[in-house]
């Protein structure tokens, strides 16, 4: 089964988003490079990815970007054992440039192609780091949160005796993803995009009990596989607990607040501002004065709740399946709020709980090459008609 083993290098190549990125990985737990080149600027004009313009960026630098992988790995292509690329889920024309290129790259080298789906990337993101720390690897099954600007899943993950990975998707937003409640809320506010970082930053000078959002009112919609559980903690089903959640009610409550508070004059005037500033990124400094208290207030009572329906959902969850370990991954994991009552409630449950570095918790290709590991070893290649799937689901629901 390992006879294919080389060297250990694998190149992950990842373009499902706004971010074209390569990365080398050594038998998924050593990154000897990763390369990020990231559209935001180049999105923040439209306040959201383009998909076309998307496309044309990854068409552009997915060559110089891999090049640079590369060189920074110190090895030639000679020198891979195989080539990994996210096929899913994303968007269409993004994941189509990535997996074109490493398709062509490694039918080129006489390689096997290893495809990857991006949410079980962010997850490996984390396991690769703690075994770079050399940590003792947590016990199964483990609860991931993977929480992004497109995502917010839960999944039991367990690794059998073969060393092959399972999922269980246990909890899914039923709307809006996290991220995307940041970016929407930060938007509304007439912040820059994306908005997650902003409202992190700003949070912390705001009084976080200011405004209540009340999350056990936000009626769970029914959802496409079947009848969405109460965002609670969920009754016990047929189909077993349900952890699911859901974020556009807390925005459609952040209108309201600003519309019945009289603040619209007052975004408006911050849009401007920060608009007229043009490319520049502002300094959090220059942000802040330009957001009175009540504003302040309400940035910090909106991440109160979203993190703390976050947190109450997975451990939530962690307790019903018996999770042994948390893994928290994706954009929002960079919060800093998020990551320290997270913490706080795993000493205080004696669960183990592992984050990605900021660098890992958003999209990147180290992840990718990462969880290509136990693909590669279990000779799991890619047949040779792979092809971009938007809506790659991860495990069984
Ligand atoms: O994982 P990611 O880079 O891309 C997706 O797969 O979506 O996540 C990007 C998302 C955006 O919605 C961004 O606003 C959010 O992650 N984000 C944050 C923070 N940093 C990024 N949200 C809250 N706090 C942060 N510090
Ligand atoms: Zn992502």
């Amino acid at each position: 089964m390992h006879e294919n083993i080389r060297t250990g290098l694998i190149l992950g190549i990842e373009s499902s988003c706004d971010e074209t990125a390569a990365a080398v990985v050594r038998a998924g737990s050593e990154a000897l490079s990763n390369i990020v080149a990231s559209q935001m600027s180049l999105h923040a004009n439209y306040g959201g990815v383009v998909p076309e313009l998307a496309s044309r960026e990854h068409l552009r630098n997915i060559v110089p970007v891999v090049r640079e992988a590369m060189a920074q790995a110190g090895v030639g292509f000679d020198a891979l054992d195989a080539i990994a690329v996210t096929e899913g889920p994303g968007l269409a024309g993004a994941l189509l440039v990535g997996i074109t290129y490493a398709k062509a790259l490694a039918f080129g080298l006489g390689k096997p192609l290893i495809g990857v789906n991006h949410l079980e990337g962010h997850i490996h993101a984390v396991l690769m780091e703690a075994r770079q720390r050399s940590e003792v690897a947590m016990e199964f099954p483990l609860l991931a949160l993977v929480v992004s600007g497109g995502h917010t899943h839960l999944y039991l993950a367990r690794q059998s005796d073969q060393g092959a990975w399972s999922y269980r998707n246990v909890g899914r937003t039923v709307d809006d993803a996290a991220g995307e409640a940041y970016d929407k809320v930060a938007k509304l506010l007439g912040l820059g995009y994306p908005g997650g970082p902003w409202m992190d930053a700003l949070a912390k000078r705001g009084n976080p009990r200011a405004v209540t959002f009340n999350f056990a009112q936000i009626k769970a919609r029914p959802h496409r596989e079947g009848v969405s559980m109460p965002n609670k903690k969920a009754p016990i089903s047929a189909s077993g607990p349900g952890f699911d959640f859901s974020f556009s009610g807390i925005k459609t409550a952040v209108l309201r607040y600003i519309e019945t508070h009289g603040m619209k004059d007052q975004v408006e005037a911050r849009r401007k501002a920060i608009a007229a500033l043009g490319e520049t990124k502002p300094s959090v400094e220059a942000v802040a004065a330009l957001c009175d208290a009540q504003t302040l207030d309400l940035i910090a009572s909106f991440q109160y709740a979203v993190v703390g329906n976050l947190l109450r959902q997975t451990f939530a969850a962690a307790e019903a399946f018996g999770a042994r370990g948390i893994v928290v991954s994706g954009g929002v994991a960079a919060n800093r709020e998020l990551r320290s009552r997270f913490q706080a409630e795993a000493d205080r449950r004696g669960l183990p709980i592992a984050f990605p570095s900021l660098a890992l918790s958003t999209d990147n290709a180290a992840m990718i090459a990462a969880a290509a590991w136990p693909k590669f070893l279990a000779g799991d290649f890619a047949p040779e008609e792979l092809a971009a799937t938007p809506q790659l689901r991860l495990g069984q629901a």
